[in-house]
């Protein structure tokens, strides 16, 4: 419908298609039209004010689709014909888009011998979510786990085991007791010497700690598993830092040799001084390498498998410098692709007074368990509407308890630190992941109780209708956007107005027995194919009853 206003205004005065398109303004009530045409603009080059402007667009005859101009004040707004549209917008068929590339996608990446952290969670979810939307745009999508699975601390991990550890503790609760032992050799300076020693000595390719590494990693994994699991999250690839270990030597002559290297005490750097970006430690002076060192030689080879057209490296905004550090010194390094780098940050979750929140505070609880204690606080919340047993219930409280989750989390710019809150984020009312299922489920019941379609005629369109067939019409346009943004937030606002039209128009207007009853089962019936895919774009399983 926007095309053929624009085309209108095309056809009479003197701009580009494209600054139409950018003028042309939604009124905020529907009785001054669906589109709003600014006339200020052309004052100057026609010679004439902007309200005689408008009112001589809004006597141009009206092409098929439009069913009313009408100049007001220095505006010229445009009513769409209701019938032509919804017809346009129900009858669509939402074919796939055409192929446009590729994009990685470094999301989720825990550390092993670690507790898995919010952080972490934030990117599992926000990481999927973009990885869906930039599918929806036509990307061939790479999601990868980049394990963090090397570093110095598996120094401290291994001779912490050696002096402290406990078989019978591994296998109980293999991550909090890893953790344990970091945290021991980890409080003083006292073993530091030794810890070093034992991660030069994995670098180095030592039988022996490698045989502990690789125990702590299957371990780690384990764990890690079950948390996938319960939030229904795959990947592509699982790669890890300690991947790139014997690819660092090439990093490191490739530096030197094109001069980018510096010796500093021992160690060596490279000086990012000049934009503003300040010194980047590439090997310390044992020789052993770093974080940055293994990110480098990683985006180097993960260029070369995938030849990817964008990678996104969904991680929190912690850290930001270091992103910038290591797209910068690929830059110096002559690789051009550098510039398709791009971190998208996550802020961090609060607690319900402000504080950051953790997940390691009371020692050992983990992530696990606060996401079971979100299904049994659904499982609650279900058992007071609904008497279910089993696998229903079980089943039920699961995706209700991910909807609150990832809905609560998503809804936001990803950037902005937000509360994690998650009695608020189960309740079936307000803006809530639980009230999205519930509209979606809604939608399924009426359509459930009809098999036979009565043929279609469209008549009058109230506005509570027009209402929702405009917000379903502005489905793919909110998914582009995403895209550009990297922002799920935008389609999860979008699943909340376009749930709060439907419920408007549920109350407002009868669909079963009605006069209208087959148009508005359409209408019904493509909310819920569109409200099913946004909800598919932000992870979120559908139910169809609850
Ligand atoms: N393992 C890291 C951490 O927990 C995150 C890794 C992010 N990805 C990357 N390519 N650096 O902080």
């Amino acid at each position: 419908m926007k095309n053929i206003v624009v085309k209108m205004i095309a056809k009479e005065v003197d701009l580009d298609v494209c600054d139409i398109e950018n003028l042309l303004e939604v009124p905020p009530r529907l009785e001054m039209g669906d589109f709003a045409f600014p006339c200020f603009g052309l004052a100057k080059s026609l010679k004439k004010s902007p309200v005689i402007i408008a009112s001589g667009l809004a006597k141009v005859k009206l092409p098929k689709g439009i069913s009313e101009v009408k100049a007001e004040g220095a505006y010229v707004n445009f009513f769409v014909d209701r019938g032509i549209f919804a017809k346009g917008v129900l009858g669509k068929k939402r074919v796939d888009v055409e192929k446009k590339g590729k994009i990685c996608i470094d999301m989720s990446s825990p550390n092993i011998a670690k507790p898995f952290g919010i952080g972490h969670l934030r990117s599992t979810i926000i990481g999927n979510s973009i990885g869906k939307i930039c599918e929806a745009n036509g990307f061939e999508v790479v999601k990868i786990n980049y394990l963090g699975d090397w570093g110095t601390q598996f120094g401290k991990i291994i001779f912490g085991f050696r002096k402290w550890g406990s078989e019978a503790k591994l296998k109980k609760d293999a991550i909090g007791h890893l953790y344990e032992l970091y945290v021991r050799a980890n409080a003083t300076d006292e073993f530091d010497e030794e810890c070093r020693a034992e991660f030069k000595k994995l670098e180095d390719g030592d039988k022996e700690n490698l045989k502990l590494w690789k125990r702590f990693k299957d371990l780690s994994l384990k764990e890690f598993d079950k948390i996938y699991d319960l939030l229904g999250i795959s990947f592509d690839v699982v790669s890890g830092e300690s991947l790139y270990n014997d690819k660092m030597g090439a990093v490191v002559a490739e530096l030197e040799a094109k001069g980018l290297l510096i010796e500093d005490e021992g160690a060596k750097i490279v000086d990012l001084d000049s934009e503003g970006l300040g010194k980047v430690l590439i090997q310390k002076s044992d020789g052993t390498s770093l974080y940055a060192t293994r990110d480098l030689a990683m985006a180097i080879d993960r260029k070369k498998e995938y030849n990817f057209d964008r990678a996104v490296y969904e991680v929190g905004s912690e850290q930001k410098l270091h992103f910038r550090q290591v797209f910068g010194v690929l830059d110096k390094m002559g690789y051009e692709w550098s510039k398709d780098l791009v971190h998208a940050a996550h802020g961090l979750y609060l607690d319900k007074d402000g504080k950051k929140f953790s997940t390691r505070r009371g020692k050992s609880v983990f992530m696990k368990d606060v996401l079971n204690e979100v299904v049994e606080k659904a499982k609650t919340n279900l058992l007071k509407r609904e008497m279910l047993k089993g696998k229903e219930l079980d089943g039920r409280a699961r995706k209700i308890a991910l909807a609150a989750i990832f809905y609560g989390d998503l809804k936001n710019n990803r950037e902005h630190n937000m509360v994690f809150d998650v009695d608020r984020f189960l309740s079936f009312e307000g803006d809530t992941g639980p009230y999205l299922l519930y509209s979606y489920a809604r939608a399924s019941s009426i359509l459930r109780k009809v098999d036979s379609k009565a043929s279609v005629k469209i008549g009058e369109i109230n506005d509570t209708e027009f209402g929702l067939i405009k917000k379903i019409d502005s489905f793919e346009d909110v998914v582009g956007k995403a895209y550009l943004g990297l922002a799920p937030n935008l389609v999860a606002n979008y699943c909340f107005e376009l749930a709060s039209l439907f419920n408007e128009f549920y109350h407002a207007c009868p669909v079963l027995g009605n006069e209208k009853e087959g148009f508005r089962l359409v209408l019904v019936g493509a909310f819920r194919d569109v409200m099913g895919k946004s909800l598919n774009l932000l992870g979120i399983e559908k139910l169809e009853e609850m």
